[in-house]
């Protein structure tokens, strides 16, 4: 079973997510488990501090490099019999500057036992904490407040790939937009046949499923043309 730790200084950010969606229903099933670890009970001193100002000056608040490395090492001595370096974990940085996530990590990522979540936060993270990331993923070219979304968005994409996590087990996937690398999908349809002028393309009513699937493999290559080239 995949083990998923994700460290937060906004763990009730996770609320939602672990309550509703898929993803709730997978950990229901048993096809992972989902641990939400707030930063803050690895903080230093009376206030648990996490973030320090910036060394050679510059706005906001850093994280500090004690709490991450207490924090991290606690999820991999408490799941991962071998020693570190060694440990089939997979530890994740939520970071803009990190590689852009794509299905093809997500599939991978999803056949792992386990992978451990950094949410960063304030102005990121003091750079001697790369050093604890196995990989350091962006979601995309924008800068958002924190990590949480992040990693919401790669667990989502991870967790749903799981076997038996989507009703319609691997044929719900294997159609999908990016199941073939950069290839999007084609556009679908469902009742009623015509709505508002607009028409179902007569194909998809004909019954001829090798036709359908001509016509589906020729919108594919459409759409991925016009919108990613
Ligand atoms: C305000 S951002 C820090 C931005 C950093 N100073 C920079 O310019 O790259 C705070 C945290 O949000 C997360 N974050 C923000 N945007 C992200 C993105 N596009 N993808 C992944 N994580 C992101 C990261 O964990 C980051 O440490």
């Amino acid at each position: 079973m995949l083990v998923i730790d994700i460290i937060s200084v906004q763990p009730r950010m996770f609320e939602g997510f672990l309550r509703e969606s898929i993803v709730a229903r997978a950990v229901k099933k048993g096809a992972c488990a989902i641990n939400i670890i707030d930063l803050r009970e690895f903080g230093e001193g009376r206030w648990r501090k996490v973030d320090e100002r910036p060394y050679g000056g510059g706005p906001g608040m850093l994280m500090k490099c004690g709490p991450w490395f207490a924090a991290v090492e606690s999820r991999l001595g408490a799941t991962d019999s071998v020693p570190r370096g060694s440990s089939p974990a997979r530890v994740v940085m939520t970071t803009p500057a990190g590689r852009k996530f794509v299905q093809r990590d997500a599939e991978e990522l999803s056949r792992c036992e386990h992978l451990v979540f950094m949410c960063g936060h304030y102005e990121g993270f003091d750079a001697r904490i790369e050093t604890l990331a196995t990989d350091q993923f962006s979601i995309g070219d924008f800068v958002m407040t924190g990590g949480e979304l992040a990693a919401a968005a790669m667990v989502d994409s991870i967790v749903r790939l799981l076997p038996g996590v989507l009703g319609g087990g691997p044929a719900a996937v294997a159609s999908e937009s990016f199941a073939r690398e950069g290839v999007l999908e084609a556009p679908q349809y469902t009742h009623p046949p015509e709505f508002r002028g607009m028409k179902v393309p007569e194909v998809l009513l004909s019954g001829d499923h090798a036709r359908i699937e001509a016509w589906r493999q020729a919108e594919s290559r459409r759409v991925t043309r016009e919108r990613r080239s």
